[in-house]
């Protein structure tokens, strides 16, 4: 074991133990709470209640309810292996001390979660409290415990109701001593707010219905919020952007330069629903994700509150993502400071990517593959370019164009070139990715 590594361990280990106290203090309440202003118990509340299920599914079926709920929570992205079965587990999760696996949360009674009862399922969803110890924040409790019980046993119903799968859980890789479980409840005591979703009767139907989405179910904040040292987001920088699974999840605050401040709420709603929005860009990778499997199923109405809730978070400055380049890049194959920046990666682009992308930038086959304008494209850290070249962006609801993977026709050195060149030719600022940063990308994702 690498003395660095000793290093972190003990000093994390003295940061969860003793120095937990302080974190506390600093980040402590106030820090948690996802909404300022006047609240009220969810008994109070008048007019259409803003958890549970939108009016179109009222009066669904209970299944077809729970189903709209475990959408709406994302459960399933992060509970199936690559490849696997829905809902059986098996997904690696990559943390600096080792790996962790999701739990099988099919009703199988020997490898799932079939012989809980409703106490012990409504625990581990929301205080990571789990039959065999205390849970990792992998699993996202702290934003869970925001759900009522009526949505999180919705929730149990609709999973109950799946093929019994038998898979053996696979245990986390975790040294001492961040394989004592125990550590967590302390974790837990610090930053799980512990408590169920409050209407704030300061603000509008729709605004409470998108609190409630948004930090309840959809846990947007779990990707696009900074963490601390303890690896709990910090709620003073809400949504002002964060690293998840080797991408970047940008700032989605109001901010104007930094953050989605100048985007409409048509381009927003459009994002939310269809991972893709005119002149924005794609929704690839994790968030990809969160659209094929979530977002998109969600109704019209709860697209509409997510915006009306996304937009109210405070804006922050994030000086590191400079306003996005405006405009196209020049017709011809030169640009004098993107061929000298990467010429590999213009051979590159030159060979693979122009049929779609075009010198220009704006895309050649569909405007979907419209380069210009896109956050990813003017990250100077070029991360989520070189992931979309690795792993490739999914198909766009919108017509069906999507981009294929070139992670394996690729080395990092080639990847790191192409992605240099798209930023200095179509960005506001010039990448320097290296090829061990392309390594370490493939790596985290
Ligand atoms: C961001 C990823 C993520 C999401 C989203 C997620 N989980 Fe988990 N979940 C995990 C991980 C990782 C674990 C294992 C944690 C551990 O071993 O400490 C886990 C553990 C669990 C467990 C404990 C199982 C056991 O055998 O101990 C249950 C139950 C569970 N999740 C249910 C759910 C439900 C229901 C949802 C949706 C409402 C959900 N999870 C969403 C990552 C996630
Ligand atoms: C699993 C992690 C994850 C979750 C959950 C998630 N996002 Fe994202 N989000 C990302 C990543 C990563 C990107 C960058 C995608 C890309 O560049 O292709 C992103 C991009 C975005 C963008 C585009 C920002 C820009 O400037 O291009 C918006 C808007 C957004 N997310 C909103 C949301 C909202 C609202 C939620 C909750 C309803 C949410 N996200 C949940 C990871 C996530
Ligand atoms: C077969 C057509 C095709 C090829 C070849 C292709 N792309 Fe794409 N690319 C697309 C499409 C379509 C999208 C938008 C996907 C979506 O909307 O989900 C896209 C999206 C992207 C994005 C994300 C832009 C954003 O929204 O932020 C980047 C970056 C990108 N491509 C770079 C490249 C590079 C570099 C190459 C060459 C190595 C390449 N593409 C090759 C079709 C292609």
């Amino acid at each position: 074991m690498s003395t660095r590594r000793i290093v972190l361990i003990v000093v994390a280990a003295l940061v969860v133990a003793g120095g937990g106290v302080f974190a506390w203090i600093a980040l402590g309440p106030g820090a948690m709470d996802f909404a300022g202003g006047h609240r009220i118990a969810l008994q109070a509340y008048q007019g259409a209640p803003p958890t549970g299920v939108p009016a179109d599914f009222a009066s669904a079926d209970p299944v077809a309810r729970g189903k709209y709920l475990t959408q709406a929570a994302d459960c399933q992205a992060c509970h199936t292996a690559k490849g696997g079965t829905p809902f059986a587990g098996g997904l690696a999760f990559n943390l600096p001390f080792g790996t962790i696996w999701s739990p099988n949360i099919t009703p199988d009674r020997e490898t799932g979660i079939g012989g809980w009862s409703d106490a012990q399922f409504l625990a581990a969803l929301r205080e990571g409290k789990g039959p065999k110890g205390h849970l990792y924040p992998a699993m996202p409790y702290a934003s869970y415990t925001w759900m009522t019980d009526a949505d999180g046993l919705a929730i149990r119903a609709y999973l109950a109701t799946l093929a019994p799968v038998r898979k053996q859980p696979i245990p986390n890789s975790f040294a001492w001593p961040f394989n004592q479980r125990g550590l967590m409840a302390i974790w837990g005591k610090l930053f799980n707010p512990g408590r169920r979703f409050e209407p704030n009767t300061d603000r509008s139907p729709a605004w409470n219905r998108g609190a409630y989405l948004a930090e309840a179910l959809a846990h947007c904040g779990e990707c696009h919020t900074p963490r601390n040292l303890m690896q709990a987001v910090d709620n003073r920088r809400k949504y002002a952007g964060a690293v998840a699974a080797g991408w970047r999840a940008f700032n989605i605050t109001a901010d104007k330069d930094t953050g989605v401040g100048e985007w409409s709420d048509a381009e927003l709603a459009q994002y939310l629903s269809q991972g893709h929005a005119a002149g924005r860009g794609a929704a690839a990778g994790p968030m990809g994700e969160a659209v094929n499997l979530s977002l998109r199923y969600l109704t019209p109405s709860d697209i509409a509150a997510l915006v009306t809730y996304v937009r109210s978070v405070p804006a922050i400055s994030t000086p590191d993502q400079p306003r996005p380049k405006a405009g196209l890049a020049p017709a011809g194959h030169r640009l004098a400071s993107a061929d000298a920046a990467a010429p590999l990666g213009k051979k590159i682009f030159e060979g693979t990517c122009i049929g779609c992308h075009a010198w220009t930038g704006q895309g050649a086959l569909s405007g979907l593959a419209t380069l210009n304008g896109t956050r990813a494209v003017n990250d100077p850290t070029a991360t989520n370019v070189a992931q979309v070249v690795i792993s490739g962006a999914p198909r766009s609801a919108a017509d069906g164009q999507s981009m294929p993977a070139f992670g394996h026709a690729y080395s990092d050195a080639e990847i790191a070139a192409v992605a240099n060149y798209v930023t200095a030719r179509f960005g506001a600022k010039p990448s320097n990715v290296t090829p061990k940063q392309v390594a370490a990308l493939r790596k985290a994702s």
